[in-house]
């Protein structure tokens, strides 16, 4: 009886805090300690690896994050907050931009020294900027599959003008 009317409570409790947009409380998302594991589980019981950048796409369906020492690209379904392994094959995945229009997802692959743009449709990953493996300056004016980063990493794209800003940082750049 005592333990009905708690649950009574807890739950009223509960719907007050989430009807109340304006609450100012906190909770974990994601992560459960460090390591790389919860693959298609909730995410509020996956271990990570220093994820350092996230962009949620337009339908706010999905969260995609980098998780840096893992190399991997994971999403979050927001729907039912489970967690999914996205991409992999990168050395220090950091900025993600979302081009919701033609689906794709630009990737800074920093410890590779590129940005790299997966298709959506196809699930095709290419180079989009700068040379794998090496880091360097040169480029500038020319296409940019031809030009050389140094450890990019954040990125922002205005999709009216169809630009893709990035974070050239160890070249002391924006680009
Ligand atoms: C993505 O892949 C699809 C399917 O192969 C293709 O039709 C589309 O043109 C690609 N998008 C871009 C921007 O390359
Ligand atoms: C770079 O892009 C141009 C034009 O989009 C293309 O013709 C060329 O083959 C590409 N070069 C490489 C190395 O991918």
């Amino acid at each position: 009886m005592l333990l009905d009317l708690l649950a009574v409570l807890v739950s009223i409790a509960v719907t007050g805090v989430n009807s109340d947009s304006s609450a100012n409380y906190i909770y974990t998302y994601a992560g459960f300690g460090s390591g790389d594991s919860g693959a298609a589980g909730p995410a509020n019981m996956a271990k990570l690896r220093s994820p350092v950048a996230f962009a949620l796409d337009s339908s706010n369906s999905r969260l995609y994050f980098s998780d840096y020492y893992n190399n991997k690209v994971k999403y979050i379904n927001t729907n039912t907050g489970y967690i999914y392994d996205f991409a992999t094959g990168f050395k220090g995945p950091w900025g993600i931009a979302l081009d919701n229009k033609n689906n794709l997802v630009y990737v800074a692959d920093a410890e590779n020294h590129v940005v790299k743009v997966i298709n959506r449709t196809s699930g095709i990953t290419s180079i989009f900027a700068g040379t794998l493996g090496v880091s360097g300056t040169t480029g500038d004016n020319g296409l940019v599959n031809a030009s050389r980063l140094n450890y990019p990493n954040l990125m922002s794209l205005d999709s009216i003008n169809n630009v893709l800003y990035i974070v050239d940082q160890g070249n002391n750049k924006i680009k």
